[in-house]
């Protein structure tokens, strides 16, 4: 296992579409385990391959109810909404408003390609919407509520 470097924001790599993830094995789960300890280290809530560079359909999410790998996740159902601050450790010392869907149900694979469905509310479903929009070049700030003022925190 090993920590990966985060692709900045300004890095084409953040904006291109992913593909499809058709492989189950070593690799595959040598890069999550990878992924793992890099968003532990960063003390994120979410990551998605593109963010190290790899440009494969896959991200994982932990909230702080426990870690889910999300293989060629889709969201198939939303509902209601929420606004809040969002953040993304690509675009480090910012963080801007977005409205998301309070609650998404997301169908994906896990990292031995079993299909599973997962629920998620609140800060879940933000999570899930934000590193799901990831994986199709999509970031936070183009869905911002307050485009032009963006909070600068004094670290990095
Ligand atoms: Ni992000």
């Amino acid at each position: 296992m090993a920590i990966r470097n985060i692709v900045k924001i300004g890095d084409d790599v953040l904006r291109k579409v992913c593909r499809t993830q058709l492989t189950f094995d070593d690799k595959l789960h040598q890069i999550l385990d990878d992924m793992k300890d890099t968003l532990e280290e960063a003390q994120g809530a979410g990551l998605a391959a593109p963010q190290i560079g790899i440009l494969r359909r896959y991200c994982i999410v932990d909230v702080g109810d426990g870690l889910v790998e999300l293989i060629n996740p889709v969201i198939v159902s939303q509902e209601g909404s929420q606004t809040g601050d969002e953040g993304c450790l690509s675009i480090p010392s910012r963080y801007e408003t977005v409205t998301r869907p309070m609650k998404v149900t997301v169908r994906a694979q896990d990292r031995n390609g079993n299909s599973f469905t997962i629920m998620g509310e609140g800060l879940k479903a933000r999570a899930f919407c934000h590193e799901i929009d990831h994986l199709d070049g999509v970031l936070y700030i183009d869905k911002s509520d307050n485009k032009t003022k963006s909070i600068k925190f004094g670290r990095k």
